[in-house]
């Protein structure tokens, strides 16, 4: 969908219980890029997405209700990573839960990609006998579908409804002078917009939501130095995760805080919404909830960063500019 791009800097996999395409009332121009029928179905005998298949033949799925998460989840991570050990196919699981079929038969099924897969793997493994219905299904030979319309750089999406807009700003400055003409209305930022679902009240009274995601000035800087790491807002937990484990690796286990940001930002969530969760995001979401007598929200990073003592650097309002502080 055009309006989807927005949601994807490069293709990875994200929630779609959690990720908007554009928000209720401000969505009138969601068109489709490409046709159904031109993607490989199952209907046309290309045959099926490997992923499912190889669920299907391990007997991974049972009732059926995660199995598009773990489907779509794997599709986008063994695209990425071609060359995946077992260890790290099973670690891009940690958000995934399965209530019926256990783990056992859907990870057996899912590391059979993994690029150490072995012989005595393969002849130690659970045995799986495929059912008429399942042994009748192509062969997932077919390559896993990644539309050309959602790759390369994500457009920014404009949008106006009767109650609602959605804008997409491209720098600071941008936002600075849309903020200020706006004055007058309820704005609410947006980045992963994984918070949706949390604070659902916040959702109908905004009348603009401002698209930050790209806007280079939040996202690009992270720098580890010495004894400090420097991470802009706009960064996801999985940027943080792979910038913070690179170091890790090249340091050895002695460095406590970073060890510690590490071990936090990998236990929040789960890998699709680490995928689209800015820490910026997370922030404020513990900031702006801090007060009052609404929930608070008990952020896992947070409690660390304040651990480390972490320091906040935000821009402050100072119309018609912004200035740090
Ligand atoms: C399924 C699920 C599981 C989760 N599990 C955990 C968990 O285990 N532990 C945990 O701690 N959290 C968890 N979370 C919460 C998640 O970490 C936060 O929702 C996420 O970090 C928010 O980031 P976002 O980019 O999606 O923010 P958004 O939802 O886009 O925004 C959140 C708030 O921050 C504001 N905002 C966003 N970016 C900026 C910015 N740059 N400057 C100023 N304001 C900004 C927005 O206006 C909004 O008020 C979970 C969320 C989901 C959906
Ligand atoms: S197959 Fe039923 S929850 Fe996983």
């Amino acid at each position: 969908m055009k309006a989807g791009q927005a949601a994807i800097k490069k293709g990875l996999a994200v929630s779609a219980a959690v990720t908007a395409v554009l928000d209720a009332g401000a969505a009138p121009c969601v068109t489709l890029v490409e046709k159904v029928e031109q993607h490989p179905s199952e209907l046309e005998h290309d045959g099926m997405n490997p992923v499912a298949h190889c669920l299907a033949m391990n007997n991974g799925s049972q009732c059926g209700y995660c199995s598009v998460g773990f489907v779509m989840n794997m599709s986008e991570f063994i695209t990425n990573n071609p060359k995946a050990t077992k260890k790290e196919i099973e670690d891009a699981f940690d958000g995934n839960l399965c209530r019926c079929t256990g783990y056992r038969s859907i990870m057996t099924g899912m590391k059979t990609f993994a690029s150490d897969w072995s012989a005595a793997d393969e002849a130690n493994r659970m045995k799986c006998l495929a059912d008429g219905q399942s042994a009748s299904q192509l062969p997932g030979t077919v390559e896993i579908p990644f539309p050309k319309a959602a790759r390369g750089r994500a457009q920014p999406v404009q949008a106006t409804g009767d109650r609602q807009a959605w804008v997409t700003p491209l720098s600071l400055a941008e936002l600075a002078s849309l903020m200020q003409a706006n004055r007058d209305k309820t704005l609410r930022l947006v980045h992963g917009n994984t918070s949706f679902g949390i604070y659902t009240t916040e959702y109908p009274t905004t009348r603009m939501f401002v698209d930050i995601r790209l806007i280079p000035e939040l996202g690009g800087r992270a720098v580890i130095g010495k004894d400090e790491l420097v991470i802009g807002a706009g960064n996801t937990y999985n940027d943080l995760l792979e910038l913070t484990g690179a170091e890790l690796q090249r340091r050895g286990p002695s460095a406590t805080a970073l060890v510690a940001i590490h071990y936090m930002a990998r236990r929040t969530a789960g890998r699709i919404v680490r995928n689209a969760a800015s820490l910026g995001g997370n922030t404020m979401l513990v900031l702006k909830h801090i007060a009052g007598n609404e929930d608070p929200f008990p952020s896992d990073l947070f409690t660390t960063l304040v651990a480390v003592g972490a320091v906040i650097e935000y821009v402050k309002r100072t119309w018609p500019s912004f200035s740090v502080a």
